[in-house]
């Protein structure tokens, strides 16, 4: 109560401001603990060869420099994806550039990758490399005025895979300026390859490799605002040159009408409840495009057991968020790990790979979660 009431107050900050408080706070560990929920239900999961608590992650771009995610884990996320971090530091775009939309719980964000560099964030990694409290990913990009964005990836992921147990390859911000091309055909194919090539130099396999041990998976971030030929290509692309998984999806340039509120027309990339349902529609895609060739992580508006449980009705193995938290603040991720656990009691299964990609529609999914939910709330 007394954090919900603190992240209330956080409000009256400008956004940056508040997101710069809470980075601080989670830094020295402050926040609720998870209370134990009385529940049968197992919300292990295991992806890429690596074992999670729970399905539930922070997403990207809360801890950038990678100085608080033990904290954030503390709050009841089984991993945090820190970054992304780009090889030489760069400020990003002028302030002020992130927005809330509070009439539709949501936010506009142009921070166009401002970040430490990999130097600084890969010793923050090795000075916290022995009490991680769960599974760290870490995410990487090109650097704004970069003369070879592909071999920007190459350079982070070989620099930072060392203190990583995943590595997220972003080309779906739609903040940097031509970032998003590389989610064509003609650039994935390199972009993958740069990626793989990162870690080999650092010493590892990609996890679909046939060497067993030093393995490191990698994942790629994509953009919600693709079409089904596009998806169909980086489905294809990913399963060929062994990729882990897909992560679906970073924030929408689309603005669905009926937006409201004096930021609404801000630049930048929405996030929040106005982009649920367009990612979740994504992710089905995705899931129906792969048929279970990679690992799916679904992000985009979850903030509720039952956006959760939506997501992976449809195929997810995992969520992830973040404007939830920053609107609601920190009892969140425990709020929704309960709700999930419920869920799975009153759909009569006790384990999450028994619902995921059960309802391959994601109309009809998410109108089974919240019909679920809404039982349970009576
Ligand atoms: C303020 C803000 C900054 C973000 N920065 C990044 C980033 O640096 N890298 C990234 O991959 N995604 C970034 N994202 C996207 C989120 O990771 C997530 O994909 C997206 O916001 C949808 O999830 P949500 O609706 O739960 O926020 C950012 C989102 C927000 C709101």
């Amino acid at each position: 109560m007394m954090w919900d009431l603190l992240a209330k107050l956080a409000w009256h900050l400008p956004a940056e401001a508040a997101h710069r408080i809470a980075v601080a706070a989670l830094h020295y560990n402050l926040g609720p603990r998870p209370a134990q929920c009385q529940s049968e239900a197992d919300l292990t999961v295991k992806l890429a060869g690596l074992e999670f608590a729970n399905p539930l992650g922070l997403a990207a771009g809360f801890d950038k420099n990678a100085t608080c995610f033990n904290g954030a884990m503390g709050l009841g996320f089984a991993h945090v994806e820190v970054g992304t971090i780009t090889p030489k530091p760069q400020p990003g775009n002028p302030k002020p550039r992130v927005f809330r939309l509070p009439e539709e719980n949501a936010v506009i964000n142009r921070y166009g990758f401002n970040s430490h560099g990999m130097d600084a964030v890969a010793k923050n990694l090795y000075a916290t490399a022995s009490k991680r409290a769960g599974i760290l990913g870490v995410n990487v990009g090109a650097n704004k005025t970069s003369s070879d964005p592909i071999d920007d990836y190459r350079q982070a992921v070989a620099m930072l895979a060392p203190y990583a147990d995943y590595i997220t390859l972003n080309i779906s911000s739609p903040n940097t300026p031509g970032l998003r091309n590389l989610q064509t055909k003609r650039h994935l194919a390199d972009l993958l390859m740069a990626g793989f090539a990162g870690c080999r130099e650092a010493g590892y396999e990609p996890a679909s490799g046939s060497v067993e041990l030093r393995k490191k998976p990698i994942f790629l971030k994509i953009a919600p605002d693709l079409q089904h030929g596009d998806l169909a290509t980086i489905v294809d692309s990913c399963i060929e040159a062994g990729v882990s998984g897909i992560i679906a999806t970073n924030t929408t340039i689309d603005r669905p009408s009926g937006l409201n509120g004096v930021h609404a027309g801000e630049a930048g990339g929405l996030s929040g409840e106005p982009l649920f349902a367009a990612s979740t529609g994504i992710l089905a895609k995705v899931a129906s495009l792969s048929q279970n060739r990679l690992g799916l992580i679904g992000v985009g508006g979850v903030s509720t057991g039952w956006q959760a449980y939506a997501k992976i009705l449809v195929g997810a193995d995992m969520l992830q968020l973040y404007t939830g938290l920053a609107l609601e603040g920190p009892g969140l991720p425990n709020r929704i790990l309960h709700e999930l656990s419920h869920m799975l009691d009153a759909d009569g299964v006790t384990r999450l790979d028994q619902i995921k990609g059960q309802i391959v529609d994601s109309a009809a999914a998410i109108k089974h979660a919240l019909g679920l939910y809404e039982g349970l709330s009576k």
